[in-house]
C-alpha cells in the first residue's frame, strides 16, 4: 500500500511494473509526465536491495527527468525504468529482447536510454524488439552523450562565472575537476583549451597522470578537491557531495559540473545561497546529453539543433541566476519553479487543443 501511495503522491501517469518467469526478468518502467512529449529517460540496471528500493528509485528518477527535459527545451516528458539486477549477473540478450517488447507494448508513450549499469551494446540488443530507444550513435549521429554533455556543462560555467565574477572569458580563471570520466575529461580539455587552470582529482591515478601531462593540471587528493581554493568547483564523479559537511567548507564562489544529484536535500541549496556560492543546478547544466539523445531520437542530424540547445544551457542558467538574486530563493528551488512553469503553459496549451512545440 505504501508503494501505490508512493505512485499517486508523485503524480506519475502510468508504472509499469513486470516479470517475466521464462527469463527471470524484473523491471519497472516509471511514466512521470507526458505533458511535453512521450516519457523519455534511460534504464538503470541496478542491485537493490528490495523491490520497494527500485520502485522508489524509478519514481524520484523519472519525475527528475520531466523537470531535466522541461529545461532542456526539448519535445519530451519524463520517465525512467530499473530493471532489477542479481550480483555479479549479466542480463542476457533474451532478457534485454524482452525488456524491449515490453518499452514496445507503451507504443511509444515512453522512450529509453543509456543510464547506469547499461552500454549502448545492451540498448542495441533491446533495439531489436523496439524503436523507442535513443542514444545508439547508429545513424552516424547522436550516440555517446558526454562529449554534449561536457560541452553543455561548460558553457554553464561560462555563464556562471559572468554572473559572478563578471567575466567574460575563462583565461586565468581557477577551476578544479572532481572526476576525470568521460565527462570530466573532456570538460577538462575544453577547460583547457579556453585558458583556464586547472586543479583535478580522480580515483584513477592513470586519469589524473594524462590530465596532469596533457593538460598541466595540478592533481590533488580526491578527499581535498572539491575545498580547493579555486573560483569554480565542477563535480563531475558522484551525486550527494554537495551536504551540510562540505558547503561550509566550500572556498571557490561557483560550484557547476555535471554529477547528478549533487545536493544530498533540497536545503543545502539554501546553504550555498547563504554562503554566497552560485550553485548551477545539476540537471540544468548537465543536459547536454539528454538534448543529444533527443536530437538523435527524432533525426535531427543538423547540428544547429543540438547546438543551439546547447547555447541554450547558459541562456537558462543566466534567468535562473537572476531570478535567484532577485528574490534570494537557491538557484535550485528557482530552476524547479521554472520547470513547473514550462510544464503547467503546456498543460494550458493542451487543454485548449494545441500542444506547445519545443
Ligand atoms: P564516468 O564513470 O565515466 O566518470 C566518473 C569518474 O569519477 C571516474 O573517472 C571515477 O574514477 C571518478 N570518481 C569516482 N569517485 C570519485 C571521487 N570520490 N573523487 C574523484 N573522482 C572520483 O562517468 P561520467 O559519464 O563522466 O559521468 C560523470 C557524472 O556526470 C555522473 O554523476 C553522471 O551521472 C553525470 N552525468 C553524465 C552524463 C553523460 O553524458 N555521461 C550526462 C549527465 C550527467
Amino acid at each position: 500500500w505504501e508503494a501505490v501511495m508512493q505512485v499517486f503522491e508523485g503524480g506519475h501517469e502510468q508504472v509499469v511494473i513486470r516479470e517475466d518467469a521464462g527469463t527471470g526478468l524484473r523491471a519497472i518502467i516509471a511514466i512521470h509526465s507526458t505533458t511535453l512529449g512521450p516519457a523519455a529517460g534511460g534504464c538503470r540496471h541496478w542491485v537493490y536491495p528490495d523491490a520497494d528500493s527500485a520502485l522508489s528509485d524509478a519514481l524520484r528518477l523519472s519525475q527528475g527527468m520531466t523537470f531535466k527535459n522541461a529545461l532542456a527545451d526539448i519535445p519530451f516528458g519524463g520517465g525512467k525504468s530499473v530493471i532489477l539486477g542479481r550480483p555479479g549477473v549479466a542480463l542476457t540478450p533474451r532478457q534485454l529482447e524482452t525488456f524491449g517488447a515490453w518499452v514496445d507494448e507503451l507504443g511509444g508513450r515512453y522512450v529509453t536510454a543509456e543510464d547506469v549499469g547499461m552500454q549502448v551494446s545492451d540498448l542495441r540488443v533491446v533495439a531489436r524488439s523496439t524503436r523507442f530507444v535513443s542514444g545508439l550513435g547508429t545513424a552516424g549521429f547522436g550516440g555517446d552523450p558526454s562529449p554534449h554533455t561536457a560541452l553543455g556543462v561548460l558553457t554553464g560555467i561560462e555563464a556562471a562565472v559572468r554572473a559572478r565574477l563578471g567575466r567574460d572569458d575563462l583565461d586565468g580563471v581557477r577551476v578544479a575537476v572532481q572526476g576525470l570520466g568521460s565527462v570530466g575529461f573532456q570538460l577538462a580539455t575544453l577547460l583547457r583549451q579556453r585558458g583556464a587552470e586547472l586543479r583535478v582529482a580522480d580515483l584513477s591515478g592513470e586519469r589524473v597522470a594524462r590530465a596532469v601531462k596533457g593538460l598541466g593540471a595540478e592533481p590533488m587528493d580526491v578527499a581535498d578537491v572539491l575545498f580547493a581554493d579555486v573560483d569554480v568547483v565542477a563535480p563531475c564523479a558522484l551525486g550527494g557531495v554537495l551536504n551540510t559537511d562540505s558547503v561550509p567548507r566550500l572556498r571557490a564562489s561557483v560550484v557547476a559540473g555535471a554529477a547528478n544529484n549533487q545536493l544530498a536535500t533540497d536545503d543545502v541549496g539554501e546553504l550555498l545561497t547563504e554562503r554566497g556560492i552560485l550553485y548551477a543546478p545539476d540537471y540544468v547544466i548537465n543536459a547536454g546529453g539528454v538534448i543529444s539523445i533527443a536530437g538523435e531520437y527524432l533525426g535531427q542530424q543538423d547540428p544547429e539543433w543540438t547546438a543551439s540547445r546547447i547555447r541554450g544551457i547558459a541562456t537558462r542558467l543566466g534567468t535562473i541566476f537572476e531570478r535567484a538574486a532577485a528574490t534570494g530563493e537557491s538557484t535550485s528551488r528557482i530552476a524547479d519553479q521554472m520547470a513547473r512553469e514550462r510544464l503547467a503553459r503546456a498543460a494550458r496549451s493542451e487543454l485548449q487543443g494545441d500542444r506547445e512545440v519545443a
